[in-house]
């Protein structure tokens, strides 16, 4: 499953095999925080399966969901590269099975094939763009907009049809735009009742890019 990870397809069958070894296998219920912000760490995580949520959290157990991450992603890096505490918790949003490397197993592979380190390099540029068009977002768009952007950017082609088919809670979508879920509710409501989108169980399918601005 490893092999699937982009960041590991550039490592010899051998090599691979090595850092195959080197990696603990963990396997992680639902609802689980694997990560916790200010802690110290120096272990990066693949995600085999499963999908978790990079979040911000106060002492009121408000939180902001920076990104969620699926098969393939990986997590942890920013603590190995700079040594530094975590820089945001994550947490499961569903059964998941990761591979941790630990900083030195890390270090072995980046010396058999350092071409890893401009992979992770690309990761990181990817992210620093996403955060600054979630700042922008935060920013200037009002929660209307926020939710239609959102939900844009989850959605993906399946079939011909645009659809979000991440099983988001509400609370997750109010915590990704900053938000409550009573707004995120009456916002999905009003454009499933326009006909923008379908609210089915947990998959919303979008009808329309251009997903209106406001009430
Ligand atoms: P680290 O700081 O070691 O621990 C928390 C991890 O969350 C961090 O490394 C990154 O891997 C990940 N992370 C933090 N911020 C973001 C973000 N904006 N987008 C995606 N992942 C992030």
């Amino acid at each position: 499953m490893l092999r699937a990870v982009p960041l590991f397809q550039d490592l010899s069958d051998t090599d691979f095999a090595l850092m195959n070894d080197l990696a603990i296998e963990k396997h992680v219920p639902k609802g689980t925080v694997v990560m916790t912000e200010g802690t110290v760490g120096d272990s990066l995580f693949t995600i085999s399966s499963g999908r978790v949520k990079v979040f911000i959290g106060d002492e009121d157990g408000r939180e902001i969901i920076l990104k969620i991450l699926g098969p393939g992603d990986f997590f942890g890096e920013m603590s190995m590269i700079d040594s530094q505490p975590r820089s945001a918790s994550v947490a499961t949003l569903e059964p998941s099975v990761f591979k941790v490397l630990s900083h030195q197993a890390f270090a072995q592979c980046l010396e058999r094939a350092p071409r890893i380190a401009t992979l992770v390099m690309q990761a990181l540029a990817k992210r620093l763009r996403d955060a600054d068009r979630k700042i922008s977002t935060l920013a200037l768009m009002d929660v209307y907009g926020r939710v239609a952007n959102t939900l844009l950017e989850l959605a993906i082609d399946s079939n011909g049809k645009l659809v979000v088919g991440e099983k988001l809670s509400q609370q997750d979508i109010a915590n990704m735009v900053g938000a409550s879920r009573e707004m995120v509710n009456r916002i999905l409501k009003d454009l499933s009742d326009r006909g923008y989108i379908t609210v089915e169980s947990k998959t919303i399918t979008i009808h329309d890019q251009k997903l209106p601005p406001s009430f």
